[in-house]
């Protein structure tokens, strides 16, 4: 017994930088071997860490899709691949457009980890420090690999490598050196960029390679008339480390990437000439700087408490960092697979799609609005592309491609035409995505600094797809595609119609908002057509076809008129949300993505039926998620289809966001309603939501719910109704909330403006859609 805690004790000194939980994870679990859970046939390797913010194991998965990745929003590799990407750097024209590979210049492999007998490693991600760690425990020394891409010097990924020494080992051997055999695996030559061969040079006493290049082709010629430039430098690195038998030392090595050659230069000799302990401890201080400004902290239940930081993990390793060494590049957005992952054909190529707004987009604005933010700045920045399509297709206003990368250009694969054509509900997602922004932050400089006009030429967009049907005396949208890509080409996809309608709503709102600097013609037109829009409607079954001529029996591919009850929390009768979940449940494909479940466990849940809302919760994360780093994929175990699936993580961070713990987001109130923790937990928190400047945290245990507000924006007063009285908020102050709700937090109205009447397919004649 004295010798385990003695030997832990060591491990733990030699350990040094690892974070308490994962030592502890090293020391908790037993020697080592082969560990795998079984299913379906399919061994994925055991995370053998008791800690929720680290995933630890002894072997690493056997498919690469599920090997976890390192990003800061410039630079992101996943851990051993031979591939790194860069934030806006894409090659092939139009459709064939995707991320451009650089060669990984950063991946180094520990040869014992490579050859893995007769060491055990022990591989861990740690979410909270932002860094990948190999550890292997050799006869004489522990060597440690610590991999991250740089959180302040962010064109930089950094490797490194430190031999701790046991000099215990034996006291009569004489000095001598440990040698760390090491290996650089950039892999092949880049397809996408015309590298020139390496150059190498000597900065401060230390090898340098670098290499520039171009991409091999533009994305359009209109819109990109000139490739790009690339810039990698490296360290050179050597075969093997030695170092003195006893004592320890750490090696850095380190590549940077950048369109500006001069950037991508002084980026690496910065971070060589920081010293190697500080150079990770400031990487560690920036990453918790950003991780600790929100989170959803699940107690009880291991499971989803690992799931739910692996998610933040990702999310926030695809975001922009908030400073950094140098100015950063303009932000290309978050994809369905991340900044790690989008080669050719492959994990949706980095392009942006509707995921990012209604998927990925609603937990980053609730807790990370400034995050928000630089989505909505993309599509800002691409409107003036969006607005010749529009033309292209002889409409007026913005219309956003389906798929989006470096230009704003349409870039949906050849494939696949359809999606391009048919799903423009695309363009309402957007506005959707901005409702929600002003909803949260009211934020008068972005609605000067081009949300007026996006928001404006949005509504004119679907004014001009309107048609007015002078048999129903409704407005039809025909030639389109809902979320339910099984069904293409059709009239009044309801969901289509709800986000068109919106989207003509809040032009009018926004019009009010921005009267004094922002002119726009006629808003109530907009109105107008929104309330004459066909909804379609079946009085019969009282449930919502997904589109006029739905032919009640088919099936469908994912979550799409469900979604009107929620993320778009369209008014209905409770029978009629309960029929649309029920009807579509039956429906919907086995094989389709997990998102559909997140979304029918939000809406059981609002329907205070949390024994269904658990069944089917389960369903959107079982099997998707990839032992043991929580890689997330498209398809549910056996099959893989695209990973790491942000868009899927999206859906499951709704589900306990806006479904458990019963926040919705409305144009003139927050609101907290049922709140209730999820399957097994004792404890749930959803720490830092920004709700008009506030910075409140919502706290769930078996018994009782807590709101305490961190901070206040002097602009906003905020006034939270317990469902009997009014309470002033203020900083410092924790209410309980009494019962089920609903809670309301709300302040005073912004200006004099009327909130969008939201009433969408009046007027009607007969029921459409039978
Ligand atoms: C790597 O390890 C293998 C097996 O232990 C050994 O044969 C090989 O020589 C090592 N490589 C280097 C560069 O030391
Ligand atoms: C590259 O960056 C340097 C240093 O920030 C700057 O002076 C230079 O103008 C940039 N070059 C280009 C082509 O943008
Ligand atoms: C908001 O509150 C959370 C929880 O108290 C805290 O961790 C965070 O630092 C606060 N501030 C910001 C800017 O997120
Ligand atoms: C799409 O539907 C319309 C009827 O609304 C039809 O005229 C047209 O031919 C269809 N297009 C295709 C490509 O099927
Ligand atoms: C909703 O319920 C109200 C009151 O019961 C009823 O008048 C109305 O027709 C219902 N609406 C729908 C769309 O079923
Ligand atoms: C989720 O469902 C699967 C398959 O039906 C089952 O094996 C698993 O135990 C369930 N998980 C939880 C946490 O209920
Ligand atoms: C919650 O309340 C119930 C009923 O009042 C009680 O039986 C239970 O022990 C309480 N649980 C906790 C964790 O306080
Ligand atoms: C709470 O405030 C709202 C809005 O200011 C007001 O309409 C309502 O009457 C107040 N309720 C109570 C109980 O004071």
């Amino acid at each position: 017994m004295w010798n385990f805690l003695a030997r832990n004790k060591q491990v733990g000194a030699m350990l040094g930088l690892l974070s308490v939980a994962a030592v502890l994870a090293i020391i908790l679990t037993t020697k080592g071997g082969s560990h795998a859970e079984e299913n379906n046939g399919v061994e994925e390797p055991e995370d053998i860490s008791p800690a929720t913010h680290v995933f630890s194991t002894y072997s690493l998965p056997s498919n690469d899709k599920f090997m976890p990745s390192i990003g800061n929003g410039h630079i992101a590799t996943n851990i051993f691949s031979d591939t790194v990407y860069m934030n806006g750097l894409y090659n092939g024209r139009a459709g064939y457009s995707h991320r451009a590979r650089i060669p990984a210049w950063a991946n180094i492999r520990l040869n014992s980890t490579l050859t893995h007998h007769p060491y055990s490693p022990v591989y861990s991600l740690d979410t909270k420090e932002g860094v990948f760690k190999v550890r292997v425990d050799r006869e004489r020394s522990v060597v440690t690999q610590r991999i991250y891409a740089h959180r302040f010097y962010t064109r930089a990924i950094v490797n490194q490598i430190s031999v701790d020494s046991k000099t215990h080992y034996d006291p009569n051997f004489l000095y001598q050196e440990l040698w760390i055999a090491i290996k650089l695996m950039p892999g092949e030559e880049s397809k996408d960029i015309a590298f020139e061969d390496p150059i190498p040079e000597i900065i401060d006493g230390r090898t340098v390679w670098s290499s520039c290049g171009q991409t091999m082709e533009s994305e359009d010629l209109t819109y990109q008339p000139l490739p790009v430039d690339v810039c990698a430098f490296w360290t050179s690195v050597p075969d093997h480390l030695v170092v003195p038998q006893r004592g320890s030392r750490v090696f850095t090595f380190a590549m940077t990437a950048d369109k500006n050659k001069t950037i991508a230069r002084q980026e690496l000799i910065k971070v060589l000439q920081e010293d190697g302990e500080e150079l990770f401890q400031k990487h560690v201080e920036h990453w918790q700087q950003l991780y600790q400004q929100g989170g959803v902290d699940i107690e009880g239940n291991l499971e989803l408490g690992k799931i739910v930081n692996g998610i933040w993990y990702y999310f926030l390793s695809s975001l922009p960092s908030e400073s950094s060494f140098q100015p950063l590049d303009k932000y290309y957005g978050l994809s369905p697979t991340g900044l790690a992952r989008g080669g050719t054909f492959e994990d949706y190529e980095g392009h942006n799609f509707w995921d990012t707004e209604t998927w990925m987009y609603p937990s980053i604005l609730l807790l990370y609005p400034q995050y928000a933010n630089k989505l909505l700045q993309y599509r800002l920045d691409m409107a003036y592309v969006a607005a010749e399509l529009a033309k292209l297709t002889g409409h007026k206003g913005y219309r956003f491609p389906w798929e989006s990368a470096y230009t704003g250009v349409e870039v949906t694969q050849p494939c696949c035409p359809d999606v391009a054509i048919y799903e423009q509900h695309i363009s309402g997602c957007i506005s959707f995505a901005v409702r929600q922004y002003l909803a949260m932050t009211r934020d008068e400089e972005w609605l000067k600094h081009g949300g007026c006009d996006i928001v404006t030429n949005i509504a004119d967009f679907w004014a001009s797809r309107a048609v007015i049907n002078y048999n129903t005396g409704l407005y039809d949208i025909s030639n389109v595609m809902g979320p339910d890509e099984d069904h293409r080409n059709v009239t009044n996809s309801v969901f289509t119609n709800v986000v068109a309608g919106y989207s003509l709503y809040l032009a009018q709102y926004v019009s009010c908002l921005c009267k004094s600097y922002y002119m726009a013609k006629d808003p109530d037109h907009w109105a107008d057509i929104a309330w004459s829009l066909a909804l379609p409607y079946d009085e019969e079954h009282n449930y919502h076809p997904q589109f006029s001529g739905y032919h009640r029996g088919d099936k469908i591919k994912q979550a799409d008129a469900i979604l009107l009850g929620f993320p778009l929390q369209y008014a209905m009768n409770t029978s009629t949300r309960t029929n649309d979940l029920n009807y579509y449940e039956s429906v919907t494909r086995e094989n389709g993505p997990a998102m559909t479940w997140s979304m029918h466990t939000i809406g059981h849940l609002k329907l205070d039926d949390h024994r269904k809302a658990n069944a089917i919760f389960n369903k959107s994360y079982e099997g998707f998620v990839r032992e043991p780093f929580k890689v997330w994929t498209e398809l549910r175990r056996p099959d893989v289809g695209a990973a790491n699936f942000f868009t899927g993580m999206g859906g499951f961070l709704q589900a306990l966001i806006f479904g458990y713990a019963g926040i919705s987001i409305h144009m003139d109130r927050l609101e907290i309603d049922k709140p209730r923790l999820p399957p097994d937990a004792t404890k749930f928190i959803i720490r830092g939501i920004k709700y008009l400047g506030a910075n409140l945290t919502l706290e769930l245990q078996a018994n009782s719910t807590k709101l305490s507000v961190t901070s206040l924006d002097d602009n906003w007063r905020l006034l939270l109704n317990d469902g009997k009285y009014n309470i002033t908020l203020a900083p410092g102050v924790t209410v309980i909330l009494p019962g089920t709700g609903p809670f309301t937090i709300r302040s005073e109205q912004w200006k004099d403006c009327k909130l969008p009447s939201d009433i969408i397919g009046q007027n009607y004649l007969r029921p459409i859609g039978t």
